[in-house]
C-alpha cells in the first residue's frame, strides 16, 4: 500500500571491501537484481532469485547498462564551476587571479543561485550523488546551496568556508561572525534530509588560530559535524604556512593544534606530507582527499598514494573543481590511474576495481556514511549511477563487445564520459535520465 517497490534487473557492480584489503573486494552481479522499497535496497542477488521471491515487484529493466552505486566526490568547491580551465599557474596565482575573485561573486544572492543550480545539476548529471563540498564564504550562498541539493536529491556535506587573512575583504571574517553564522546555518541544515554540515576553515594559510579556534568549539557543541580543509598541496603553500605557524610542527599539526584532526575529519590534497603526519594522520583515522586532475592542472605534484596506505592513511577522491578540470569522477578516477603509473617503484598499480572503490565506498567511509551509501548491500539508501552508453559511441562499441564484466568497469573508466551516464539515482529518486521517457526505465 504505502510501499513503493522496484525490482532492478541489471549488471551491477560495487565495492563492499576495500581492494586495497581484500583482493575479493569487487562484487559482481551479471543479470543482478536489486530491490529497492522505499529508497532503501531490500536485498540483492541474482534477477531470477529476486523474481522468484518477489514477483509482484514492479520491474524496472536496465539490461544492457552496467550499474554502479553513486559516486561520492569527497572535494569538490560550488563557487568555482563557471572558473573550471583557468590553467596555467600554480596554487596560490591561481587563487589570487581566478578563484577568489570569483567566489567574490557569490555575495549576490541572484549570482549565487545560478551558480547553485548549475552545481548541484553538475554533480547528478556526473552520476555523484553524495559530495564533500566547499562551500562559500558568504552564509547567504551556503543557505542556497543546501536549499538547492535538498531539492534536487543531492546529499551535501558542506558549510561556510571560513578565512580572517591573505585573501582578499571580502572573504574576510572573524572567529566571532564565522561562529554565530556557521551556528545558524548548523541549526538550519545539518540533519535536514539528506543535507549535514562540515565545519569547513579554507586552509591554514587563510585561517589564524582564532578563526580554527572556533571551528574547534562548533565540533564541540554540534553533534556529527564534519571537518575538511586543505593540506600540503602546494610547496609554496607549505612554506608559508610553517612562517605564519612557527610554532607548528608542519601544516597537520597546525588543525592538529586545535583538535581538528579526528575520525569525520576529511583533508584535500596531501601531496607532500612528512611521515609525522601521515602516522598522526593514521592514528585519528582522518582521510585524504586525492584530486588528481587538480594536482596535475596546477602542477602540485604527484600524490604518494603507497606511502600513505603503508602508513594507514585512508584515501579518498575528490574532483576539486575548479582547480580540477571537471565534475567527471571517472576521469578522476583515470587520472588517479595515470598518476601512479607515472611514479614507477614508488607508484601504486591500480585496478578498475580501486578506481570503483575509490569514486565510491571509499568516500562514504571518509564521510562517516559507509552504513548509509556507498555499497549495494542491503539497508543502504538507493544511491546509483547506470552506465549505459547511447547507440554509435565509442563506449557502446565497447559495452555490445565485452566478453566479461570486469572490461565493462575497465572501459567505462578509461573512456566513459557524462553522456555515457543514462540514469541516476538518489535515495531511490530518479535525480538525473537522460533520455526522457525511456521506455525501459519506466518500468
Ligand atoms: N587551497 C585553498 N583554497 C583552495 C582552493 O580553492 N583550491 C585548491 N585547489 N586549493 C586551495
Ligand atoms: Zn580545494
Amino acid at each position: 500500500n504505502l510501499i513503493t517497490r522496484t525490482l532492478y534487473r541489471a549488471t551491477f557492480m560495487h565495492t563492499p571491501a576495500s581492494p586495497f584489503d581484500d583482493p575479493a573486494g569487487l562484487q559482481v552481479q551479471e543479470d543482478g537484481g536489486i530491490l529497492v522499497e522505499n529508497g532503501v535496497i531490500a536485498a540483492t542477488g541474482t534477477y531470477a532469485e529476486l523474481r522468484g521471491a518477489f514477483p509482484t515487484a514492479e520491474v524496472s529493466d536496465l539490461r544492457g547498462g552496467l550499474l554502479l552505486p553513486g559516486f561520492i566526490d569527497t572535494h569538490v568547491h560550488y563557487p568555482q564551476g563557471r572558473v573550471i580551465g583557468g590553467l596555467g599557474m600554480p596554487l596560490l596565482e591561481w587563487l589570487e587571479k581566478n578563484a577568489l575573485p570569483e567566489e567574490a561573486r557569490l555575495a549576490d544572492t541572484t549570482y549565487a543561485r545560478a551558480v547553485a543550480q548549475e552545481f548541484t545539476r553538475s554533480l547528478l548529471h556526473n552520476g555523484t550523488t553524495t559530495a564533500l563540498v566547499f562551500g562559500s564564504h558568504f552564509a547567504s550562498a551556503v543557505d542556497l546551496l543546501f536549499g538547492e541539493a535538498e531539492r534536487s536529491g543531492l546529499r551535501a556535506v558542506a558549510g561556510l568556508v571560513v578565512s580572517d587573512r591573505l585573501l582578499r575583504p571580502e572573504l574576510h571574517t572573524t572567529p566571532e561572525r564565522a561562529y554565530a553564522e556557521s551556528k545558524a546555518l548548523i541549526e538550519k541544515w545539518h540533519g535536514t534530509g539528506r543535507q549535514l554540515y562540515a565545519v569547513t576553515p579554507r586552509f591554514s594559510l587563510s585561517a589564524s588560530e582564532g578563526i580554527l579556534d572556533a571551528c574547534a568549539a562548533l565540533m564541540r557543541e554540534f553533534q556529527g559535524l564534519r571537518f575538511t580543509s586543505h593540506i600540503n598541496e602546494n610547496v609554496a603553500e607549505i612554506g608559508a604556512v610553517r612562517d605564519l605557524f612557527p610554532e607548528a610542527r608542519d601544516y597537520l599539526d597546525t588543525y592538529e593544534r586545535a583538535g581538528l584532526v579526528t575520525r569525520r575529519s576529511v583533508l584535500a590534497h596531501n601531496v607532500h606530507p612528512n611521515d609525522r603526519e601521515l602516522s598522526v594522520m593514521a592514528a585519528h583515522h582522518c582521510t585524504a582527499a586525492h584530486c588528481p586532475c587538480s594536482n596535475s592542472a596546477l602542477g602540485s605534484g604527484l600524490f604518494p598514494l603507497k606511502r600513505h596506505l603503508q602508513a594507514g592513511v585512508h584515501v579518498s577522491l575528490g574532483t576539486d573543481v575548479g582547480g580540477g578540470t571537471g565534475f567527471s569522477m571517472l576521469k578522476e578516477g583515470l587520472q588517479a590511474y595515470f598518476m601512479q603509473q607515472l611514479q614507477g617503484e614508488n607508484g601504486v598499480p591500480l585496478t578498475p576495481a580501486h578506481l570503483l572503490y575509490l569514486a565510491t565506498r571509499a568516500g562514504a567511509k571518509a564521510l562517516d556514511l559507509q552504513h548509509i551509501t556507498g555499497d549495494f548491500a542491503s539497508g543502504k539508501v538507493f544511491d546509483a549511477v547506470l552506465v549505459s552508453p547511447s547507440p554509435r559511441t565509442p563506449l557502446r562499441a565497447v559495452f555490445d563487445a565485452a566478453d566479461s564484466p570486469d572490461r565493462l568497469l575497465a572501459a567505462t573508466f578509461a573512456t566513459g564520459v557524462q553522456g555515457d551516464l543514462a540514469c541516476v539515482w538518489a535515495g531511490g529518486k530518479t535525480v538525473y535520465r537522460r533520455e526522457l521517457g525511456l521506455a525501459a526505465l519506466s518500468s
